[in-house]
């Protein structure tokens, strides 16, 4: 286990795997950034159980994955408390601002303005905060401000821009500059910071430390709701205190689904990945084997996922305003049904599938933490498209989501993922936007799989292969490292990591009739903990297309 810590620290993602020692049980712990892993850590190793864990590495994350997620953002978080041997998902998905309208963000035209991705109007009300405090409450052990300290400290001190850091910098640049607060703090003098730049964050510093002392108040009443709502304003956003005074978290029930006897845990609307996974996992089933890594099965996996990410852009949207006919899309002989017309010989067209939608339709970060006790966390948190909307609003620190965009929006336009989607996820005050964030359990007696994935609309199929994947075996290093491929029903083409399909794949696969698309880059960045409850025993992984570390004890 030593040897294993000291790679960690040289090689910085990296996977583990240990068995306890004799009297001890195992923590690991799997995150997107070493300081949020290290904050976890110290946080277990100070009394804290993994749900005091959860809530200072996502506050750790807020404050040096700036362009990942973030206090002005939202996310799902699954937990399960092994005192209870309950499982629950507390949804913390920002919602649309009470002044918000069905086509804010398209022009007479009817084409996407931009608002969406850039600038405060597309800004959703943040949910992460009211999350923290109630993680906290109800489920930790230490207080709110000690687990908002390595955040804090963080914060205060600063910290230096990774490659990741700096190539999202250069992509959301004019974004960031629109808005003088963000670009005094994530830019340097205007251009992209070097590694050696310290990003410090005063003003977030200051606003986590009234969280600490006020709970989430410190967030969503006085001064720093003041001064949000004030800027937004200023800057052309619809905020109203009224908004930030309204929010309030959703605890969930998950839903559960079984794969080969496995039951996989997975959070609900408002997001989609439970219920696409369920349907893709269904249709696979009946498959006696799946190879990966031959071009027939893939064809196989990717015709399901055509015909599961159909009924997402059909019918899902936030529960509280959309009737969803969730218990058809989770029951196995509806998926199965689905998959009644594919050909193993023939790509299926999306076009040909029977419904047609109702007109009018990096980055994220994702951590896995287990302690001692077998409490276990998964949490996948966003702020949607890198540096989100690239807004700060002054005096604050905090850099607000573009997760409007989630939205589908009318005509059929797609988002920034590609995405298009019904009036189930149309744009309605307070409403939630529907999401494909999926942190997610699979466990069976032997063995309990803690992760999740950014990635947008892939989160979902990069989260079917991990579970194919480790249904035959696989450790925690071939769950994250696996080759990615990707099907989302529209637009209706196989879309694959750089250089992940051989040419024979390529060939087999297009004499099939698939339109395929390279990507010119790997994307997601899974983290992954197996735990062998039986022998102690723990793995855990960050995925080396990220900067993430894992350790374990
Ligand atoms: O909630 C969603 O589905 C998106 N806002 C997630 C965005 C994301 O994963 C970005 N990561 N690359």
């Amino acid at each position: 286990m030593i040897i294993c810590r000291i790679l960690l620290i040289l090689i910085v993602s990296f996977t583990c795997l240990a068995y306890a020692d004799d009297n001890k049980n195992p923590y690991a712990i799997a995150s997107a950034h070493k300081l949020a892993t290290q904050a976890g850590e110290q946080i277990l190793q100070t009394g804290g159980n993994a749900f005091d864990a959860a809530v200072a590495m996502s506050a750790a994350l807020a404050v040096v994955e700036p362009y990942g997620s973030g206090l002005g953002g939202g996310g799902f978080w699954l937990l399960h408390d092994s005192s209870t041997n309950a499982d629950v998902v507390i949804d913390g998905r920002e919602v649309a601002p009470l002044d918000a309208t069905h086509d804010m963000y398209l022009d007479e035209e009817g084409r996407l303005t931009g608002q969406s991705i850039n600038g405060p109007l597309a800004a959703g009300i943040p949910g992460v905060v009211a999350a923290l405090e109630h993680i906290t409450k109800h489920y930790g052990r230490l207080t709110l401000a000690d687990n908002l300290q390595p955040a804090i400290k963080y914060a205060k001190e600063g910290f230096t821009p990774g490659d990741h850091y700096i190539k999202l910098a250069s992509l959301r640049q004019q974004a960031l500059l629109a808005s003088p607060a963000a670009s005094d703090i994530f830019l340097d003098k205007g251009e992209v910071p070097p590694h050696e730049f310290v990003v410090r964050q005063t003003d977030l510093a200051n606003t986590l430390e009234k969280i600490a002392q006020q709970g989430a108040k410190g967030f969503y009443y006085g001064d720093v709701a003041e001064k949000m709502v004030q800027g937004v304003q200023a800057a052309g956003g619809i905020w109203r205190l009224e908004d930030l005074a309204s929010y309030s978290i959703e605890k969930r029930t998950p839903i559960k689904t079984d794969y080969h006897g496995i039951e996989i845990i997975m959070p609900p609307p408002p997001t989609s990945g439970g219920v696409v996974i369920s349907q893709i996992l269904a249709m696979l089933e009946q498959s006696p084997v799946l190879d990966l890594n031959d071009a027939e099965s893939i064809h196989k996996v990717v015709e399901a996922m055509r015909r599961a990410y159909q009924d997402r852009a059909i019918y899902l949207g936030d529960p509280a305003y959309t009737d969803m006919p969730l218990s058809k899309l989770l029951n196995k002989q509806y998926a199965q049904d689905k998959f009644a017309s594919f050909n193993q010989a023939k790509a299926s067209t999306s076009e040909s599938l029977a419904k047609s939608l109702t007109s009018k339709g990096e980055d994220t970060t994702h951590f896995s933490v287990l302690d001692s006790e077998g409490n276990y966390v998964a949490a996948t948190l966003s702020i949607n498209y890198p540096f989100g909307s690239g807004f700060v609003a002054p005096g604050t620190g905090i850099l607000l989501n573009d997760e409007m965009d989630d939205f589908s929006m009318s005509g059929g336009v797609a988002n920034i993922w590609g995405l298009v989607g019904s009036d189930a996820n149309a744009i309605e005050p307070g409403k939630r936007m529907l999401s494909s964030m999926t942190p997610l359990f699979a466990r069976d007696e032997q063995r309990t799989l803690i992760v999740g994935t950014p990635g947008g609309s892939r989160i979902i199929s990069m989260l079917a292969l991990a579970l194919i994947n480790y249904q035959q075996g696989a450790n925690v290093n071939e769950i994250v490292s696996q080759r990615r491929f990707h099907h989302q029903y529209l637009p209706d083409e196989i879309q694959f990591e750089i250089n992940a399909l051989t040419e024979k794949e390529k060939t087999t696969l297009a004499n099939k009739g698939h339109p395929l698309k390279e990507m010119s880059r790997t994307y997601g960045n899974m983290h992954a903990i197996i735990w062998h409850p039986k022998n102690n025993k723990v793995e855990a992984a960050s995925d080396l297309r990220g900067e993430g570390l894992a350790v374990i004890q």
